[in-house]
């Protein structure tokens, strides 16, 4: 929708927590996909990202409130291993993320990874919201799929909804012994002091709506400076892989700029620094994980945020989590080659 306010670019949203909190289950919900279930043992063991549109945030949160203003193109979000033996990749994401979702199973409380995901956060005094997952599982659960958790809430008996009221007292214990206030955000009355958490089910989907609105309401809100658009390029490489009929490509997430077709780039590699052209750039269509196999959409252009798909000669020992140059008419190519070895 136009506005007179800046131009904004969408919000990049970094997914935290324990292992086999839901995680990707959470944003199967929202794609509508199955990309938890194709994975080996059922655990996530790459960075992904994955862009929503606005007008499927709209469709997804219309219950809730129909007429909230949306001024950011969409929100592009990156998915995380919650494996202990990730926090590279945690590290990772959590760095290129705006504002992030720390998951928390609701039977399990704060676990190992939710604390050190906690402490990523903190020391980037980054903004996150709490999702409280996996409501379902309370006793005698009744589902009402997609629901704002509010209502879903109502429609439960009284026994369900004490043993919420029970794991939710005990979690925000959990939470203030590492210093944190944190509050059901429709009871939220110290916003920006006391963290929100909101409710949800990967499986039914009751909270996802209420989870959507406060991200992008939240982000719009607090961080307008920050997700105004700015033409310098800022991209960081987040895989190295060979696709069939494509070549070795990087998958890469575009943080802000313009990436053109024909770009000239340089990028860190294990033997020195790699210069190339952008041969195509890609994107799977949009709500689909770039992590997963799949149709690839091609653009001439392409403005951040999004997650891409680069193929380009000679990318074969390029290095994930290293920045990503565009070559401009007034750059000096050797300084580049030497900055982007710095990383
Ligand atoms: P890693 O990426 O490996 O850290 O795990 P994850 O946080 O992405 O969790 P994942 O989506 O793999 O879900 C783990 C298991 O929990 C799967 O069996 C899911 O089906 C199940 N699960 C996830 N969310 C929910 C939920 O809301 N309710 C119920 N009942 N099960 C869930
Ligand atoms: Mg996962
Ligand atoms: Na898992």
């Amino acid at each position: 929708s136009k506005n007179s306010g800046p131009d904004l670019r969408s919000p990049i949203c970094c997914i935290l927590g324990h292992v086999d909190t839901g995680k990707t289950k959470l944003l199967d919900c929202i794609r509508r996909t199955n990309v938890q279930e194709g994975e080996a043992g059922g655990i996530t063991q790459q960075i992904g990202a994955t862009y929503f549109p606005t007008e499927n945030i709209r469709e997804r949160t219309r219950e809730l409130k129909a007429d909230a203003t949306l001024k950011v193109p969409g929100l592009l979000v990156i998915d995380t291993p919650g494996h202990e033996s990730f926090t590279n990749l945690r590290s990772r994401g959590s760095s290129l993320c705006d504002i992030a979702i720390l998951v928390v199973d609701i039977m399990h409380g704060l676990e190992q990874q939710t604390i050190e995901s906690l402490n990523l956060l903190k020391n980037r005094n980054a903004e996150f919201i709490v999702a409280l997952n996996k409501v379902d599982r309370l006793y005698g659960w009744k589902s009402s799929p997609n629901a704002p958790i509010v209502k879903a809430l109502k429609q439960q008996s009284n026994d369900v909804k004490n043993e919420f009221n029970m794991r939710l007292t005990q979690i925000i214990t959990q939470f203030k012994e590492q210093g944190l206030n944190t509050a059901l955000y429709y009871k939220n009355k110290e916003m920006g002091e006391t963290f929100n958490i909101v409710p949800t089910s990967a499986i039914s989907g009751e909270g996802i709506p209420d989870l959507l609105l406060l991200l992008v309401q939240w982000a719009q809100k607090t961080m307008e400076e920050k997700l105004t658009y700015v033409d310098e390029v800022q991209c960081t490489v987040l895989e190295v892989k060979v696709i069939e009929g494509l070549g070795t490509t990087i998958d890469v997430v575009l943080v802000n700029g313009v990436l053109h077709e024909g770009d000239q780039i340089v990028v860190c590699g294990m033997q020195g620094p790699l210069v190339t052209n952008i041969r195509a750039l890609l994107t799977p269509h949009p709500m689909k994980e770039l992590r997963v196999k799949g149709s690839y959409l091609h653009h001439k252009e392409l403005k951040a945020a999004q997650g891409v798909k680069i193929s380009a000669q000679g990318l074969e020992h390029a290095i994930a989590g290293t920045s990503l140059y565009v070559v401009k008419p007034e750059d000096d190519l050797e300084d580049l080659k030497r900055t982007v070895m710095q990383d």
